[in-house]
């Protein structure tokens, strides 16, 4: 087992590269089911989870070919889907990465029938993939659950449909575009996700040939194509990655530059760094983040794009835990993503939950401990918390950070904390 150890107290301050996104990756490796010819995706990140796609899409035959570690295009990710030769996901692959549903679309655009392990709760909440379902039926598939699978089968293939969706699901809205593309005449998509991972897969799949129309709003009309050809694609900068370090430096009082992101993506996270008091600046590189003053109180609420994004609520708490007064943070995405309370108390954090919401009460600082991660956003949390805390705070579970986060204690010590990985 490995843990983080973290000696607090140690301001940030330097550069990191922000890497690709994980989200944007996942569903990008999925797209490359629907050609017979070579998908280039540059700018994979090194995660856990692209490990996990990897092995999934192999399974159904894919093959997915990186480029040597040491080249110059290292985060070059060749994949080949000429022939599909299993149209079963294992429950083995499917539990550890709910992303995996992502290949049911494509299986039955492209072949007609597919049958995907149901993925199961999860630590944030119970996940259902209804959106996914219930549109892929509207497109003509006759979807059975059987033994914990979802045997769909579409023999004549799909046709395309109008569809509205009950919530803007990322993943539903990804499986039913990659579905859409090849659809037989037009598919309708109304209140889409407007995620930007959203708009990285259509990029890709226009360079691939697909037509979409409405890219980046909520309703998506697309043409479906017979097939689709090869393209090459870069996978966008991880927002969630890059907010991540914007938190830490805050909570540091450090001065970090934020290389290569796109700061259209991080409007909302950007906006409550500076409602605290933190300054953020554009610069020709990327974002600068740099605050001298005590952390002020922020009230949050997480939703939708652009929307103050989920995947951001508990760095963000870890961050109000030593702020200025009280502040009220708001979870709507997920029925369960507080995982990281009780950890965050175990520092002297002052929280408490009433259904949704945690009422932050901000402490002068906090005090090292011994901690659990119990998910990936959960993970970092602590570890940005541990940064701030007094004395030595360690994580351990750290196979939920490498999901999503490259070395995170690598950036973090070129940074200058005091931080290790060690294998107990
Ligand atoms: C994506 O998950 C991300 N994962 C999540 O990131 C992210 O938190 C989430 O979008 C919201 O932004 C990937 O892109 C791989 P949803 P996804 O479908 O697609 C409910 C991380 O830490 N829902 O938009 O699964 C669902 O239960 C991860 O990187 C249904 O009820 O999210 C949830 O409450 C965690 N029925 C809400 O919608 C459905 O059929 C949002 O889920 C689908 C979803």
């Amino acid at each position: 087992m490995e843990i983080i150890r973290i000696q607090g107290g140690h301001r940030l301050s330097g550069k990191v590269q922000i890497r690709g996104a994980k989200n944007a990756a996942l569903p990008l490796m999925v797209s490359a089911m629907l050609t017979e010819e070579h998908l280039i995706l540059d700018n994979l990140p090194y995660l856990a989870d692209i490990q996990t796609m990897t092995a999934l899409l192999n399974s159904h035959g894919v093959q997915v070919n990186r480029s040597k570690p040491s080249s110059a295009d290292d985060r070059r990710v060749s994949l080949n889907a000429e022939r599909i030769s299993n149209t079963t996901a294992e429950y083995d692959l499917v539990r550890k990465m709910r992303a995996s549903i992502l290949v049911l679309g494509p299986l039955l655009a492209r072949e007609g029938s597919a049958r995907v392990s149901l993925p199961g709760g999860c630590a944030i909440g119970t996940r259902p993939v209804d959106i996914h379902l219930s549109g892929l039926s509207q497109l003509g598939a006759e979807i059975t659950l059987v033994d914990g699978y979802v045997e769909a089968k579409a023999s004549s293939g799909l046709r395309g449909a109008s569809l509205s969706l009950p919530f803007p699901s990322v993943g539903a809205t990804e499986n039913l575009m990659m579905a859409g593309v090849l659809a037989d005449g037009l598919t309708v998509i109304k209140n889409a996700a407007r995620e930007p991972e959203v708009v990285d897969l259509s990029n890709c799949l226009i360079k691939m040939g697909a037509y979409i129309q409405g890219v980046g709003t909520s309703e998506l009309k697309i043409e479906g194509r017979k097939s689709l050809h090869g393209a090459s694609h870069s996978v966008i900068p991880d927002r969630v990655e890059a907010g991540t370090y914007a938190i830490a430096a805050a909570i540091t009082s450090g001065n970090v530059e934020l290389l290569g992101v796109f700061s259209e993506h991080l409007e909302a996270p950007l906006k409550m760094l500076e409602q605290a008091g933190v300054d953020t600046h554009i610069t020709p590189r990327g974002i600068e983040i740099s605050a001298s003053k005590r952390i002020l109180a922020s009230d949050i609420a997480t939703n939708t794009y652009p929307g103050f994004p989920t995947d951001l609520q508990a760095q963000a708490m870890a961050l109000m835990t030593i702020a200025e007064g009280p502040s009220v943070i708001t979870e709507t995405i997920f029925e369960n993503r507080f995982m990281h309370v009780p950890e965050l108390i175990r520092l002297g954090a002052d929280i408490n939950i009433k259904g949704p919401t945690a009422i932050v009460r901000g402490v002068k600082g906090l005090r090292g401990a011994p901690l659990m991660a119990t998910d990936l956003r959960a993970s970092s949390s602590l570890v940005i918390a541990g940064l701030a805390a007094e004395g030595e705070t360690t994580v351990s579970r750290v196979h939920h950070i490498d999901r999503g986060y490259e070395r995170i204690e690598e950036s973090l010590s070129v940074l200058g904390a005091i931080i290790v990985r060690e294998s107990v």
